[in-house]
C-alpha cells in the first residue's frame, strides 16, 4: 500500500503537539510503519529540502529543522500522500484551512510545525533518507473496518 513520509518539526515537538497529531493519523485510519525522534545535523536537513535550496528562505528553513528534535513517521494507507498534505493543510498557515494541522495549531509559515511528502516519488525518496534501517513490517486487524 502507499506509504508517505511525515516530520512533526521541533516546533511541534516543543509544543507538545507530538500527540494529538498522530492521534489525527491514525483516527483517519492510516497505520504506522515508522516513528523515532531524532535530531538532525544541517547537512541532513539540507539533504532532506536538497530541491529548496535556490530559494532565499533555505537558511532559515535549515536552522528551524535543527532547531530541536524531530519525530519522523511514516503512514501507510490508501492516497496517504495526497489526504496526508490534506490533513496538514496549506503551507502557509495564514491559508491552512481550520481543520487542518496547520490551520489550528500554526500562524507563521516559517513554523508550520508538519511536513508530509509532496508526491509518491518524494516519498520513497524520504523514507530511504530517514529510515535507512527499514521500517516495520505489521499488518492491522482493523483492516476490513477500514476498507470495503
Ligand atoms: P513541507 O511539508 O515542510 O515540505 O512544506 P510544503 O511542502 O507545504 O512546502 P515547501 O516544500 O514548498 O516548503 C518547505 C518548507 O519551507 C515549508 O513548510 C515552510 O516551513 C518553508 N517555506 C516555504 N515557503 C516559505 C516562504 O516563503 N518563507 C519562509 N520563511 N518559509 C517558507
Ligand atoms: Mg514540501
Amino acid at each position: 500500500m502507499e506509504q508517505t513520509f511525515i516530520m512533526i518539526k521541533p516546533d511541534g515537538v516543543q509544543r507538545g503537539l507530538v500527540g494529538e497529531i498522530i492521534s489525527r493519523f491514525e483516527k483517519k485510519g492510516f497505520y504506522l510503519k515508522g516513528l523515532k525522534l531524532m535530531a538532525v545535523e544541517r547537512s541532513f536537513a539540507e539533504k532532506h529540502y536538497a530541491d529548496l535550496s535556490s530559494k532565499p528562505f533555505f537558511p532559515g528553513l535549515v536552522e528551524y529543522i535543527i532547531s530541536g528534535p524531530v519525530v519522523a513517521m511514516v503512514w501507510e494507507g490508501k492516497n496517504v500522500v495526497v489526504t496526508g498534505r490534506k490533513i496538514i493543510g496549506a503551507t502557509n498557515p495564514a491559508e491552512s484551512a481550520p481543520g487542518t494541522i496547520r490551520g489550528d495549531f500554526a500562524i507563521e509559515i516559517g513554523r508550520n510545525v508538519i511536513h508530509g511528502s509532496d508526491s509518491i516519488e518524494s516519498a520513497r525518496k524520504e523514507i530511504a533518507l530517514w529510515f535507512p534501517e527499514g521500517i516495520a513490517n505489521w499488518e492491522s486487524n482493523l483492516h476490513p473496518w477500514i476498507y470495503e
